[in-house]
């Protein structure tokens, strides 16, 4: 027996969520969207979700449970009772509530087209169809197993403080055509990728990664796009610079010059960015923060210039 613990939201009853408990006994082999089905059909016939395949395909389920987002028909509801035997289910995090655990997907779907999630090659057709060596579709099977359920956009910490990142999702779907060897339009997407709101503004935090269902991971397909876009040269801005320099730093000493990577970061000849960077200089500087100006190279960089070598071979 576990307590259900359920965000309740109407906003045609009532304008704030709430809280409702109810109690369900946990069968074996019940998923928790098995339980939710319970709950709906036997004790609450207006708790809302939405569900389709029950089969971890469809993407629909996606909800928060104590705390994360995953997917209800893919977890067993017994695995997720907490030590005081309660389960806590919320709508998914960075969207709207339309009704209980119903979200308004629109900005994640908008954010997914901005990428152009198809094909654009620009060889005419061939009469047969386009082929593709199972090497080059390697590159791009995991993310075209992104069923677009939004677990990763739910928890994303980036899109909780910036409306204008592109996401996890949309950027996991823009690897699978980045890396697509029948497009056409890999400079163009990369070059649109790399402006804010795209793959540099991504914070490195993994949390998608522990919240996709399936081997899509954004992260790692994000981390790819960047491979992609510094191969081709799209380096003019700040997100391009920063990684550079961070290589080049800890290739040279062994070690970050916190002195120097925030001015390569924004170039040496953007006079409005360095300008940007006086006020917080300047406060690390009155509280003691800053780093030293002569930066020493660790003892056993020798061994870091070594590693970078055999990584170039
Ligand atoms: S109901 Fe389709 S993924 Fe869960």
């Amino acid at each position: 027996m576990a307590t259900f613990r359920i965000k309740r939201y109407n906003p045609e009853k009532q304008p704030e969520s709430y809280y409702e408990e109810f109690q369900l006994d946990i069968k074996p082999g019940m998923t928790l969207l098995d339980c939710m089905n319970e709950i709906k059909w036997t004790l609450d016939g207006s708790l809302t979700y939405r569900m389709s395949c029950r089969s971890a395909i469809c993407g629909s389920c996606a909800v928060k449970a104590n705390g994360h987002s995953l997917l209800a028909c893919q977890r067993q509801g017994a695995h997720l009772v907490k030590d005081d035997e309660t389960i806590v289910l919320e709508p998914l995090g960075n969207m709207k509530p339309i009704k209980d655990l119903a979200v308004d997907f629109k900005p994640f779907w908008d954010k997914v087209d901005k990428v152009n999630p198809y094909l654009q090659p620009d060889k005419k057709a061939p009469k047969e169809e386009r082929k593709q060596s199972p090497d080059q579709f390697r590159l791009i099977d995991d993310s075209s197993t992104c069923i677009m359920c939004g677990a990763c956009y739910s928890d994303c910490n980036m899109l909780e403080v910036d409306d204008n990142f592109l996401g996890p999702a949309a950027l996991a779907k823009a690897q699978r055509f980045v890396q697509d060897s029948r497009d056409g339009k890999t400079l163009e997407r990369v070059k649109y990728l790399s402006k804010p709101g795209g793959i540099w503004d991504c914070t490195h935090c993994g949390e998608c990664v522990e919240r996709c269902p399936k081997p899509a991971q954004p992260f790692h397909r994000i981390k790819e796009i960047m491979t992609v876009a510094l191969d081709q040269g799209v380096t003019n801005n700040n997100g391009a610079r920063h990684a550079l320099s961070f290589a080049k730093l800890v290739k040279s000493s062994g070690s970050l010059n916190e002195n120097i990577i925030p001015v390569e970061t924004v170039g040496f000849f953007n006079i409005k960015g360095l300008f940007d960077l006086l006020p917080v200089g300047l406060r690390m500087f009155f509280k003691g923060k800053n780093p030293p100006i002569l930066h020493k190279s660790i003892d056993d960089v020798e061994d870091v210039k070594r590693i970078y070598m055999e990584l170039d071979e």
